[in-house]
Order: C-alpha cells, then sequence, then structure tokens
C-alpha cells in the first residue's frame, strides 16, 4: 500500500515538473519565423492577410503547412520508440493526445481499490482467486501496451522483461500455467487472495480492425460459456470493448467491467454496475488538436489559448495537460471515473469550459483544414472525439473537412488526401502508427 502510494506521489511530481519545464520551453523554443515576424512588429491583421493570400495563390508549400498528429503518435508498433522525423516534420508539426502512462496507472488503481473495497463480494465462486479477463485494444499501438501494463503492475500479475512489464496477450490462463503473466497476490482484512488473469486477447476482428468492439463481445461470450464462474471482474483497454463485454454478459452477471475513454454511454452505465473508467480528457485533446493549428495559421506563439491566455479568454491550466518540447507532443491528463464521480461526467461531449470561448473572425479569418478519423467506428474517436472537434472548429472558425477510414487500410485514407494545395493545415490520425511516411510523402510531393 505504502508503495503505491509513493509511486503515485512520485508520478505527480514528474507530471508536476514536465508541465513546469514545458511552459517555459514551448515559449523558447517554438518560435518560428512566421512568430519572428510577428514579434517584430508586424501588426497581426497584416501576418494573416499574408498567410491567406499565401495559401490562397499556393504559395505556401505543403511540406511547410501545418500538421498536426492526434490520438496515434508516430512511432515504432513494436518498440514504442517515437518517430522524431514525422514528429518534427516542419516547424509547425506537433502531437496531441494523452499521458497514457499516468492514465494506466490510474485504470490499475482503479481496478485495485474496487477489489479491496468489494473483497466481501467479489470472488463469486468464493476459491480465493480473484479472476479477471482483459480485451486488448491494439498490441502495436503504444496506448494500449501502456493500459495493459498498469492494470497487470497494479494487480501483481505483469512479468518484467528488460524493466518493461510484458504487454503480450496471454491467451487463455485458466490455471494459472502461462509464462506471460503470473498469478498476483493482494491481501485484504488478514486474508491473502490470489488474482489470475483468466484470459486476455488483442480484439482484431478477421479484416484487421483493432480495438474492435464486436470481437471483444465474442470474447466474453467464449470466456464465460468456459469458466464464467471464475470471472470476477473484467477490465478493457477502452470503453467500446468494455461496453460490448458488459451488454453481452457482465451487466446480467453483475460483474464489475472497467474501460478507458469515459464515453457517454460508459458512464451512464456506471449507475447500472459498470465498474469505472477513465476520462483522458478528450475536451482538452480535441481542443488542442485544432488550437496549434490554429496558431501555426496566425503566425503567433504556439502557447496562445494554451498555456497563455488569448484575447477572448482561453487558457488552460497545467492540471489538465503537459507539454514535451523534445516530443513535441502535448498530452492531456487522465482522471477517474468511477461510481463516485460520474455525475459530473455524463455528457463526454461538452467542451472545456475554459477554452470555450468564440475568436474573433477578423482577426481569425476562415482556414480550411484536412481531418481524417482512422476508423470511422471506434467508439471513442466517432463518440466523443469527433463531436467535440466540431464544436471547437466553429469557435475557432476552421472549417473542417472530417475524412472517415475504415480501420484497416491507410490508402483508404491517404487516396482521399488528393489534393492537399485545397487545404490550409491537416490533422491525422494513422490507422498504424508506424505509417507517418505514407503522409508526409504526400505533403512532400
Ligand atoms: C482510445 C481508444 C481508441 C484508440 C484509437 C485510444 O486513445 O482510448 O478508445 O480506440 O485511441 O486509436
Ligand atoms: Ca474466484
Amino acid at each position: 500500500m505504502k508503495k503505491r502510494i509513493f509511486a503515485l506521489a512520485a508520478a505527480s511530481v514528474m507530471a508536476m515538473s514536465l508541465a513546469g519545464c514545458s511552459s517555459g520551453s514551448s515559449n523558447s523554443t517554438e518560435t518560428t519565423a512566421a512568430q519572428a515576424d510577428a514579434a517584430e512588429g508586424a501588426d497581426s491583421a497584416e501576418t494573416t492577410a499574408a498567410a491567406t493570400e499565401a495559401a490562397a495563390t499556393g504559395e505556401v508549400a505543403n511540406k511547410d503547412k501545418p500538421l498536426v498528429w492526434f490520438n496515434r503518435q508516430p512511432s515504432n508498433s513494436s518498440t514504442g520508440e517515437l518517430d522524431m522525423t514525422a514528429l518534427s516534420f516542419n516547424d509547425n508539426t506537433y502531437y496531441v493526445g494523452f499521458d497514457a502512462n499516468q492514465g494506466a496507472e490510474l485504470q490499475g488503481t482503479m481496478v485495485l481499490e474496487y477489489i479491496q473495497n468489494n473483497i466481501d463480494t467479489i470472488d463469486r465462486n468464493g476459491d480465493g482467486i480473484i479472476g479477471y479477463v482483459l480485451a486488448i485494444g491494439d498490441i502495436g499501438h503504444n496506448d494500449s501496451i501502456a493500459r495493459t501494463r498498469g492494470v497487470r503492475r497494479a494487480l501483481g500479475t505483469g512479468i518484467e522483461a528488460n524493466g518493461e512489464i510484458d504487454s503480450t496477450p496471454a491467451g487463455t490462463n485458466t490455471d494459472g500455467s502461462s509464462s506471460i503473466v503470473q498469478d498476483g497476490s493482494i491481501e485484504v482484512n488478514g486474508k491473502t487472495y490470489v488474482v489470475r488473469e483468466l484470459a486476455s486477447q488483442e480484439m482484431k476482428n478477421s479484416a484487421g480492425a483493432t480495438w474492435d468492439a464486436a470481437t471483444a463481445g465474442n470474447a466474453i461470450n467464449t470466456w464465460s460459456a468456459s469458466f464464467g464462474d471464475s470471472i470476477d471482474v473484467v477490465v478493457s483497454n477502452n470503453d467500446g470493448m468494455g461496453m460490448s463485454m458488459f451488454n453481452a454478459w457482465s451487466k446480467d452477471n453483475q460483474v464489475p467491467t472497467f474501460g478507458y475513454d469515459a464515453n457517454s454511454d460508459a458512464v451512464a452505465a456506471i449507475a447500472e454496475g459498470y465498474g469505472g473508467t477513465i476520462s483522458q480528457h478528450a475536451d482538452v485533446q480535441a481542443y488542442l488538436t485544432l488550437r496549434v493549428l490554429r496558431n501555426a495559421l496566425d503566425g503567433v506563439d504556439i502557447d496562445t489559448g494554451i498555456g497563455t491566455a488569448d484575447e477572448a479568454g482561453n487558457v488552460l491550466t497545467d492540471d489538465v495537460y503537459v507539454y514535451n518540447a523534445d516530443e513535441r507532443s502535448y498530452y492531456a491528463l487522465n482522471v477517474a471515473v468511477t461510481a463516485e464521480n460520474y455525475q459530473d461526467f455524463t455528457d463526454s461531449t461538452v467542451t472545456y469550459a475554459p477554452v470555450s470561448n468564440q475568436l474573433d473572425a477578423a482577426s481569425h479569418p476562415t482556414k480550411k483544414v484536412w481531418l481524417n478519423i482512422y476508423n470511422a467506428a471506434d467508439n471513442f474517436l466517432s463518440a466523443t472525439y469527433q463531436p467535440l472537434l466540431q464544436k471547437y472548429d466553429d469557435l475557432l472558425n476552421l472549417e473542417v473537412d472530417y475524412i472517415g477510414g475504415d480501420g484497416q487500410t491507410e490508402s483508404n485514407i491517404t487516396n482521399r488526401l488528393g489534393n492537399p494545395s485545397q487545404y490550409d493545415a491537416f490533422a491525422i490520425n494513422m490507422v498504424k502508427t508506424d505509417n507517418a511516411a505514407s503522409y508526409t510523402g504526400l505533403l512532400s510531393q
């Protein structure tokens, strides 16, 4: 117990110091040529007029236009190593996501605390083993990997190799003999219980779509048919899959189910026994996604309306995001949503109040943005993220073309970036985190 509290404290100190160094460095190191002009006293109307003209006459090369990656961070899908070539494609390239490790730790802690607080009733078959099953989103997605590790770490079921917890799906492990996970143990009220990951698998459908909710629904049906009495807890890398399992089995069987994303339907389900979820502050991420583009297009300091209030009063505080200048990445911070606080999270598509002020159309004229969602069927992106983007695009005077992919083939999306010259900026959500070059290649032509 003590150890965990220390780990949490250390993590928050780390987040704070990151936040501290980030706001300073974002001011000093992110100065682009356009910003330098503005700083030299060129009046801002002039700067934007010039920018508009440049876009209209096609003067800004596509490779120099603002670019934001979001939700899938350019990185090696096997090692997780960041793709800095893609992240620093030009002076106005950024990534917007959320702090995966902080969120993963929160998710793990939320599940552990639920078990501890409900120890008298949780062991459904009374065998002294707290059994859980885990739905994995995408074995090559760094956020999915972090969540699998976070749960295994908190429950003591992870096996470390080279300082990292193995995030490989365990398959079936009802007898505890797996070499990928191990039995954990927790002691509550003087009694020791075994914690076992009974089964886990990547929820990928036959066509190749990952984070697939329908696949998760099928999996829980299969698992519960053969060892349903041993399943005391259901955990999922996201709410899309979590809700599918909840609706297929755990709701009727009163088995607490935990997800991630705080989609509205999952938050509502907490009243019906869904165990809890994590808000990755999509309201802040969606804002940042479009705000960095707006700032770059306006030729103002990238921190405008982020760490530094803009003229409309939009500003974020460092308890909701961190900026890592080396990684050129903005990360929203996560919040646990449980029976205690879910009333505050019932609508996941409400914009974040401190950054909900309309920008003036005269000083921030309309610009065209090409934006894609890797999978139009992804619950989080379609039910939470995109509705938020559609509210912020109005507030920020951006005209956004939303392109929905099939979740499987990158070319299905890149084919629809046929004429990048029509747009002033780009927001990209790749199918696979390794595939950044498929997009930057098109912009470099
Ligand atoms: C979300 C998942 C989503 C995935 C898509 C994650 O951040 O939590 O729900 O499916 O992004 O890339
Ligand atoms: Ca049991």
